[in-house]
């Protein structure tokens, strides 16, 4: 439509003209992303809790969900198998000290609950419910002994679960700030 047998300079003056209405319209890749599709991916759970869901879990049930999708490479019980254990690894004294778990390394709860939602089972993430979810937390901290059996953890009472290395981050240059 812009060009039709006409002079070079007509060409070029009309190639000028047509490209800000060709970058407009885009180069047509994709589709357009609405709410449902941003809120599918905005999953995020700040460490005082802030994006926790509704729901709750505990313990009990999460053992059977474990048993059933987790402990296949996490070993019974958290212990550790083909990856990685998910409770103990001792005091850490060091900043190479060598085995960092749930239990002796991550300061916040809230963490796991956002972790296991966004990326386990490995082979199948998200696709855990948010009660699933919760249990699945409520389970990984028993084994820590951090928590109590019978506790239900929830967008309320996660965020008060306090990890035993809350205030072991330190900057290591601070004098580099
Ligand atoms: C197919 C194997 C597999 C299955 C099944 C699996 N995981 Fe994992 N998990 C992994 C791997 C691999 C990593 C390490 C990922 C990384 O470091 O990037 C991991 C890491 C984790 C971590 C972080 C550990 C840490 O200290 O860094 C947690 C917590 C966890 N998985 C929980 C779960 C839970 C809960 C389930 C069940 C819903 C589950 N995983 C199922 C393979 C698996």
């Amino acid at each position: 439509m812009c060009t039709h047998e006409l002079p070079l300079s007509t060409l070029v003056l009309a190639l000028v003209l047509c490209l800000p209405a060709a970058y407009a319209a885009g180069p047509n890749l994709g589709q357009p992303v609405n709410s449902a599709d941003i809120a599918a991916w905005d999953t995020s759970v700040m460490p005082d809790g802030t994006g926790l869901p509704a729901g709750s879990g505990t313990s009990v049930q999460g053992a059977l969900v474990y048993a059933a999708k987790c402990a296949a490479c996490h070993g019974a019980n958290g212990q550790g198998g083909i990856s990685s254990a998910l409770l103990g690894g001792g005091p850490i004294t060091s900043i190479n000290a060598a085995e960092k778990t749930v239990g002796n390394f991550w300061p916040y709860a809230t963490t796991l609950f956002d972790y296991i939602r966004r990326a386990m089972p490995w082979q199948e993430p998200k696709s855990l419910t948010s009660d699933e979810v919760y249990a699945l937390t409520a389970y990984v901290l028993v084994l820590n002994q951090l928590i109590g059996e019978n506790d239900v953890m929830s967008a309320t009472t996660l965020p008060k679960v306090r990890m035993p290395n809350r205030d072991g981050f330190i900057i290591r240059f601070p004098n580099k700030l």
